[in-house]
């Protein structure tokens, strides 16, 4: 990732202040803003317009609603300007410690549409801390046998601040007889050591004074003084040595209180009580978490260890034989880490839902996932389980994108549970899980559908007005008004004027009513087309036809047409002749029926003949 990182559009902006640009070639990784700012810059102060420099016009930055997200809120965006605003104190000493680089890395967040952009601000140190001393003075005994080159460990300064603004060197008041060198930890951090110059005789001066002087080289340089106090003992006997100047010892943490960190030895060569040798910490040396055994030199584990909170101890020993001669030397002890910190996953940014037309790639959420362990022990591996239209892409260091992976489909799925687990490269490994719910936003995208393809509904003629007919339905499965259905007519085979005389709809139930008696002999069928419509933005809609079909009934009587029938309803035949034989022809019945079908099957009777 790192490799991806140049330093491409370089723009000062004020001096301290710089912005790094990724280059366009990489686009995987997004955009990537950085800053460098001093520490300790007070709140409020401008760190960079991040809306612009995310290219954002100023019309826009209602809308996208650009805000950090960070578990500490060291930095706030102007609403009005977009400008990246330090809003909390940045302690540079605080934040980062002893690393050589400090740099605070987040996400902003902007919406619609929403986006993660890494942003990655180096805080610089400045020169906020004098090195200071564990005390304002230290005693030394030497004796006045002691070689010149003979060295002594004195006590050491600490500077929070880091570069040439930490301590870089200790100095002492001029002297005859003493001359100091600058020593070196494996940490790195600066120690001062007295070397006798010339032999000492405790008859001509019994005591000396000496200022220590320590210094950093930052812009102005801190210093401060500790008195050094040495005082000549007698040449009777021969101070102990250590078997080693310096022990060192790598220590797991977590182990158990009471054991054995290490043995140091030291003999003397002088007899009796002046060989007698007790081993104490220097006063230099603010030791809690270890114990001596003043006889036999053996140093234990007093409190548990804790890698997280301190990787290495220095401490000066001191070995004091019984004429009160006293010798020093250093034990460096290395904590090792142990995979004793379950690794974590955050959710942030998590929006309430989701809608189902999003696209894919679209970003729901921010993982930031956390392992206190260091190397091995504290990599983290993140999986997403189970098989959900989701998938997580590394945005930054320990900090992942959960985007969209498949198309979503709220009536499939209205809700996913997303379940991450993290897991650690110890030995054994460590993990945990974190789970949320994802609701689906609906969309309008479902159009209604009628539970036939079509409806022919057969009603009997002189049917009363307003009767209901048939009931036409259609569903929709979306939510809320967008699968809430209306029904109307929109199209038929009537006289437009004359629809509404003859049939409705009601818009809710999709009950068709007829609105009049409905007369066969004049009208046999008709043909609507029915619409159902949601109301959803835009809506959708369906079309069905609905075929009535009029039935008959038999409500015509039928009607003589010939012969012509009196007043009273019968006819007159006078014109037989006198002899008309049998099966003479009198006359032809003519009778019409309005009615159809059966209804219209006429048959004939004679009922009654009378003579005049
Ligand atoms: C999600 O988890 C909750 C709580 O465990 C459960 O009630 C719900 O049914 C789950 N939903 C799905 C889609 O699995
Ligand atoms: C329904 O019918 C109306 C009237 O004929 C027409 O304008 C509309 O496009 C149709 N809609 C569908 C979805 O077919």
């Amino acid at each position: 990732m790192e490799s991806c990182a140049g330093e491409r559009g370089r723009a000062e902006r004020r001096p301290g202040l710089f912005l790094f640009l990724l280059p366009l070639f990489c686009p995987a990784l997004g955009e990537q803003i950085r800053y460098r700012i001093p520490e300790e810059m007070p709140t409020g102060s401008v760190v960079g317009n991040l809306a612009k420099d995310l290219g954002f016009s100023v019309q826009e930055l209602p809308t996208r609603k650009l805000r950090v997200s960070s578990e500490k809120p060291y930095f706030t965006v102007s609403a009005e300007s977009g400008d990246l605003l330090v809003s909390s104190r940045l302690d540079r000493e605080e934040i980062c410690g002893k690393n050589p680089t400090c740099a605070l890395e987040f996400e902003a967040v902007a919406e619609n549409p929403l986006n993660f952009y890494h942003v990655n601000v180096e805080i610089e140190d400045i020169n906020d801390h004098t090195p200071k001393f564990t005390q304002n003075s230290f005693e030394l005994q030497i004796s006045e046998s002691a070689q010149p080159g003979t060295r002594f460990i004195l006590g050491s300064a600490h500077d929070a601040d880091i570069g040439s603004n930490t301590l870089q060197s200790y100095q002492l008041s001029l002297s005859d007889h003493f001359s100091l060198t600058n020593k070196e930890k494996s940490d790195g951090s600066k120690y001062p050591e007295l070397v006798l110059k010339t032999p000492l005789d405790r008859e001509k001066q019994k005591s000396y004074h000496l200022t220590l002087t320590a210094l950093d080289f930052g812009a102005p340089p801190l210093s401060s003084t500790a008195q050094i106090r040495v005082l000549v003992t007698d040449a009777n006997d021969n101070a102990p040595v250590f078997s080693q100047d310096v022990y060192r010892v790598r220590l797991s943490e977590n182990v158990y209180p009471g054991t054995t960190v290490l043995q140091v030895t030291a003999t003397d060569q002088d007899e009796g009580v002046n060989a007698e040798i007790t081993f104490s910490f220097s006063e230099a040396s603010q030791i809690t978490q270890f114990d001596l055994n003043s006889n036999t030199g053996e140093i234990t584990v007093l409190n548990v260890l804790d890698f997280e909170e301190v990787k290495e101890y220095s401490i000066v020993l001191e070995a004091r034989d019984g004429g009160g001669m006293i010798a020093q030397c250093t034990v460096e002890v290395e904590v090792i880490d142990e995979n004793d910190n379950v690794p974590e996953v955050i959710f942030q940014s998590l929006p309430n839902l989701i809608m189902e037309d999003a696209e894919l790639g679209t970003h729901i959420a921010l993982l930031k996932v956390r392992d206190k362990d260091s190397k091995h022990n504290g990599e983290v591996t993140c999986k997403l389980e189970g098989d959900v239209p989701f998938k997580i892409l590394t945005s930054s260091r320990n900090t992942y994108k959960l985007v969209t992976d498949a198309v979503l489909d709220r009536e499939q799925n209205p809700e996913y549970n997303i379940t991450i687990t993290v897991t650690d490269r110890g030995k054994p490994p460590l993990s945990s899980s974190s789970s949320i719910t994802l609701h689906i936003g609906d969309v309008n995208d479902n159009a209604p559908v009628f539970s036939q393809p079509s409806y022919i509904v057969y009603v009997s003629e002189n049917n009363p007005p307003g009767a209901s007919i048939s009931q036409v339905s259609a569903s929709d499965p979306d939510l809320g008004p967008n699968g809430q259905v209306s029904y109307s007519i929109v199209a038929s085979d009537l006289e437009p004027r004359e629809l509404s005389s003859y049939v409705s709809v009601s818009a809710q139930s999709g009950m068709v009513f007829a609105q009049r008696a409905f007369d066969h002999e004049q009208l046999r069928s008709f043909e609507l087309t029915l619409q159902a419509r949601d109301h959803g933005s835009p809506a959708l809609s369906a079309n069905v036809s609905l075929r009535v079909l009029v039935n008959d009934r038999n409500d015509n009587a039928p009607r003589v047409l010939y012969p012509v029938l009196g007043p009273d309803g019968s006819a007159l035949f006078d014109m037989v002749p006198r002899a008309a034989e049998p099966g003479y022809l009198v006359t032809k019945v003519v009778a019409v029926d309005a009615d159809s079908g059966q209804n219209a099957w006429l048959s004939y009777h004679v009922l009654q003949a009378s003579e005049p």
